[in-house]
This record gives structure tokens, sequence and C-alpha cells, in this order.
């Protein structure tokens, strides 16, 4: 897909959500996050998950995917999800109107426990799917309609710049992220866990759930401690940053 497909569009836009997600499920009740930083993570989410995002997924695709004839269950599943999502969401703002942050955080990590299911099935089986489905016109179309969303709601680089600001805040008090990198399609995984590595704070971990060892990017890693973790059939490591990292 190359990047004027509109499902390799939605495809890039999943990663700011994914490292939004990475932070907030390593977050605990006892990490003294700001409840301005939950506040800011609370607006990532309805601005850009769910309105920048999803109005195009169910207003722009799905709208679209219901004139074919073609069995739509797989898009109503999605759209139960994201009505999941959004209810979780709504738990936070709850809490956070009431001042109870432990609730909001136990909602936010909940949003984001299951937000990377979610996307991986849009990743490696819907989006690849419609891929199909569309003609070269059409999929045109979906990107006119696209941009349109994109003059009411913000850019793609709002998006990654916000998404930038929650995760390097949530990872100063919590010194952890869990990155569920296999949610990311393969061409694009190293990057993104590159990325975040790169990003985190000193003396920050990232957990990282992988398909199978990447020896290319281990090199890029090169002066970051990568240890390999026994998880049940998951190939997984943690990347650490250290003080000393920029002396290599
Ligand atoms: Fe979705
Ligand atoms: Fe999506």
């Amino acid at each position: 897909m190359t990047e004027r497909n509109p499902f390799r569009i939605m495809t890039v836009e999943h990663y700011p959500i994914l490292q939004v997600a990475s932070a907030l499920s390593a977050m605990r009740v006892s990490h003294d996050i700001d409840p301005e930083t939950l506040k800011k993570a609370v607006k990532f989410i309805r601005k850009f998950a769910d309105r920048y995002h999803h109005e195009k997924e169910e207003k722009v695709v799905f709208d679209k995917v219901r004139g074919k004839r073609i069995d739509i269950s797989p898009i109503e599943a999605m759209e139960r999800e994201h009505e999941m999502t959004r209810s979780r969401v709504r738990e936070a703002i709850e809490s956070l109107e009431k001042g109870d942050i432990g609730n909001a955080i136990v909602s936010l990590r909940e949003w984001a426990n299951f937000i990377p299911d979610h996307i991986d099935k849009e990743n490696h089986s819907l989006f690849p799917g419609l891929d199909n489905v569309f003609t070269g016109e059409e999929k045109n179309e979906l990107i006119s309609d696209f941009m349109r969303v994109d003059e009411r709601l913000g850019t793609i680089d709002e998006m990654k710049r916000l998404a930038d600001e929650i995760f390097v805040e949530i990872l100063s008090k919590t010194g952890n992220a869990i990155v569920e990198a296999r949610a990311v399609p393969k061409e694009d995984r190293d990057d993104f866990v590159f990325r975040l590595a790169d990003l985190m704070p000193e003396n920050a971990t990232l957990t990282v759930m992988y398909d199978e060892k990447s020896e290319e990017l281990e090199k890029r890693l090169e002066g970051f401690e990568i240890e390999e973790m026994k998880r049940k059939g998951v190939y997984a490591f943690r990347i650490k940053k250290g003080e000393d990292q920029q002396k290599t």
C-alpha cells in the first residue's frame, strides 16, 4: 500500500494512538500522575483517536462499505468496539470531574489495554480486506473525504505532537511503557519502536511485545540496554535508556 492509499493513511494514524496507549497501559494509581496530564490524554483520545480517526472509519469508510454487497459484520464488530472505548473514556471524564484520579487511571488503562487488539484487527485483517473491495477511483474519493475531515478536525502532525507530549509526561512518572508492537505492520514495526525508544526520558524502559527477534532493530538500538524477556508464546524484550547512554 502506498502513502496515497486510504487504508495506509488509516494505518499510520493508528501509530500515535498506540503510542499513547503504550504509556497509559503502564500507569498505576500510585504513580502520582498529574491530573492535567490525564486530561491531556482524554483530550487526545476524544479529539484524535475518536473524532479525527473514528470519523474517517465510521462516517467515510464504513458508510461506503455499507453501499456494497459484502458481509458487513466485521465493520459492525469494529463499531461495537468503538462504543466500548467511548464508554471507558466517559468513565475517565466523570472520574476526573469528581477529582477521583485513581478511577480515572483505571478507566484510561482499560482503554489502553483494549485498543492495541482493535488496531491489530484493523491493520492486519479489516483494512487489507477492504483494500481489495474498493476500486482505485473509490480510494481516491475516500482520500478526498479524509481531507475534508482533516480540514475540520486537525492534522496528523498535531496528533503526533500531542501524543509525544503525553508519552514523555507519563513516562517521566511511571518510568515504563508497554508497547504492543505486534499491532504495527511489519514494515513499520522497527521504526515505531525505535522512535519511542529515542523519545523516552532517561532511565525509562519500554517493554516491547514483538513477533520475533529483529536484528535490524537491535542494531539501531545500539547504546540502549536490551534484555530479552520470557513471555508465553510472545517474543518480548525490555529496552532501557540509561543516563550514560550518550557516551557511546
Ligand atoms: Fe477502529
Ligand atoms: Fe482505527
